[in-house]
């Protein structure tokens, strides 16, 4: 095994790479975890060094290898009914708010931006199919950065860790158990639209309008002062006015942007496109 070692500058190349692609900032504190997680790959690649592996990244043509490098250093953690108190506020308070706008064929158009694994849009969709909303009256588009996360999203088997907050009507009537496995059934897998969305990324941005509500949480921590307000301000454009956006329970908005209205329904903070 290589005895490799990270350089303080080639520690700062890397940093500043993956930075300028996916506006997910790593402090110098976590340069041990970056060498954790890189110098696995480039054993695996055999290559010599992080400088051969910068190398490969900046120059590998099909981006595979980029894909790999966000996943070693994002954390996909997620569940199915995480931050419920939020979900409670979407589907009792928010939903039939806008609902009552919707007229004809106008959809409702939902959109969980790092989507991760899928746990977080198929919420939503199980949410509101128990509210016997007809799926032709919603859109639930899903997207990430990462593609190994958005192809698991798709096959939508999950473990006993991802599906553990599931009310128990929930379990009954969208999954069915297959030894160890959890299979999500199609008829909710089919109301998501997965798509591969960099969120930093304004052309990206630029292909999902007109969403009411937005999903877009536990993934601003990720990115420093300037990369959420770029973040932010896409997210902005994409909201009908009146929409919603929801970041996660412990991010905050503060000092990134003053378009958007906080609200406070039942202690749950939200922000609306007024
Ligand atoms: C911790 S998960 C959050 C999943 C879900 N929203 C939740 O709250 O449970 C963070 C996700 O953000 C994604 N991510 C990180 N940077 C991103 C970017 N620039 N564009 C899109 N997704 C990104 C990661 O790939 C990861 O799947």
């Amino acid at each position: 095994m290589l005895n490799m070692v990270l350089a303080e500058a080639t520690f700062k190349d890397i940093r500043n790479y993956i930075y300028d692609n996916s506006g997910i900032f790593i402090s110098d504190s976590k340069k041990y975890l970056i060498e954790n997680r890189l110098s696995r790959i480039i054993q695996e690649k055999k290559l010599q060094s992080f400088e051969d592996y910068l190398k490969l990244i900046k120059f590998s043509p099909n981006g595979n290898e980029l894909t790999r490098l966000f996943d070693a250093v994002t954390t996909n953690e997620t569940y199915f009914f995480r931050e419920p108190q939020q979900l409670t506020v979407f589907a009792e308070e928010i939903l039939s708010k806008l609902l009552e706008k919707k007229k004809g064929p106008n959809k409702l158009k939902i959109w969980s931006a790092a989507c991760s694994s899928g746990e977080e849009p198929y919420t939503l969709s199980m949410i509101l199919m128990e509210k016997r909303l007809s799926s032709d009256k919603f859109e639930i588009h899903a997207s990430d950065l990462s593609e190994g996360v958005l192809s698991s999203a798709k096959r939508g088997v999950y473990n006993s860790y991802s599906v553990r907050n599931i009310p128990e009507a929930y379990m009954k009537n969208y999954f069915a158990t297959s030894g160890q496995s959890y299979n999500l059934s199609d008829s909710v897998k089919k109301t998501v639209k997965f798509m591969k969305v960099n969120l930093i990324d304004n052309k990206c941005m630029s292909s999902l309008r007109g969403m009411d509500i937005i999903f877009c949480r536990n993934v601003l921590i990720y990115f420093d002062v300037k990369a959420k307000q770029k973040v932010v301000s896409n997210l902005y454009d994409s909201l009908n006015p009146g929409g919603y956006l929801f970041i996660g329970q412990s991010e905050s908005l503060h000092n990134i942007t003053r378009a958007l209205r906080p609200c406070v329904i039942n202690k749950v903070i939200m922000y609306q496109k007024v």
